[in-house]
C-alpha cells in the first residue's frame, strides 16, 4: 500500500476531492495545513508572508493505483503558476479496520 500526502491550493481542494471519488477513490483524510515551498512563501516590500495556507489529502491505497490518483491530482489541482502544491507517497505496512479489528489484506 501507499499513502499519498497531497498538498494543494485551498481553491482545488473540492475539485480534486470530487474527481477522485468520481473515479473510485472516495476514502481520505484532509487537512487544513501551513507551509512555504521553495520560494520561502511571498515577499512583497518588508513583508513576508511564509507560511501559506493550503489543504493536504491523504489517501492511502493499493499500489496498483498510486499513480493513478498522482496524475488525477497534478490533472485537477495544477494552474501552471508557481505555489500549486506537491506530491509526496510513502510506503505503508500495513491497516487496520477498527470496526472489525481485522487487518487489511496487502496487494504486492
Ligand atoms: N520539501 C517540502 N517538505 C514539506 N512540505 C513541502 C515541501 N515543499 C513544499 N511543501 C509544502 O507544499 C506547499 C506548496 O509548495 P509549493 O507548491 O510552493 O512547492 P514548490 O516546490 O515551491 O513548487 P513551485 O516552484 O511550483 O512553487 C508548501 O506550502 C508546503 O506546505
Ligand atoms: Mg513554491
Amino acid at each position: 500500500m501507499k499513502m499519498i500526502f497531497a498538498i494543494v491550493r485551498p481553491e482545488k481542494l473540492k475539485d480534486v476531492t470530487t474527481v477522485l471519488d468520481s473515479k473510485g477513490f472516495s476514502s481520505l483524510t484532509e487537512m487544513s495545513v501551513r507551509g512555504r515551498g521553495k520560494q520561502r512563501g511571498i515577499h512583497i516590500g518588508n513583508m513576508i508572508y511564509d507560511k501559506l495556507p493550503k489543504e493536504m489529502v491523504i489517501i492511502v491505497c493499493q499500489n496498483k493505483d498510486y499513480e493513478e490518483i498522482i496524475k488525477i491530482v497534478i490533472e485537477t489541482a495544477q494552474t501552471g503558476n508557481i505555489g500549486d502544491g506537491k506530491i509526496f507517497v510513502v510506503d505503508v505496512g500495513e491497516e487496520y479496520t477498527i470496526r472489525t479489528g481485522e487487518k487489511s489484506k496487502e496487494d504486492v
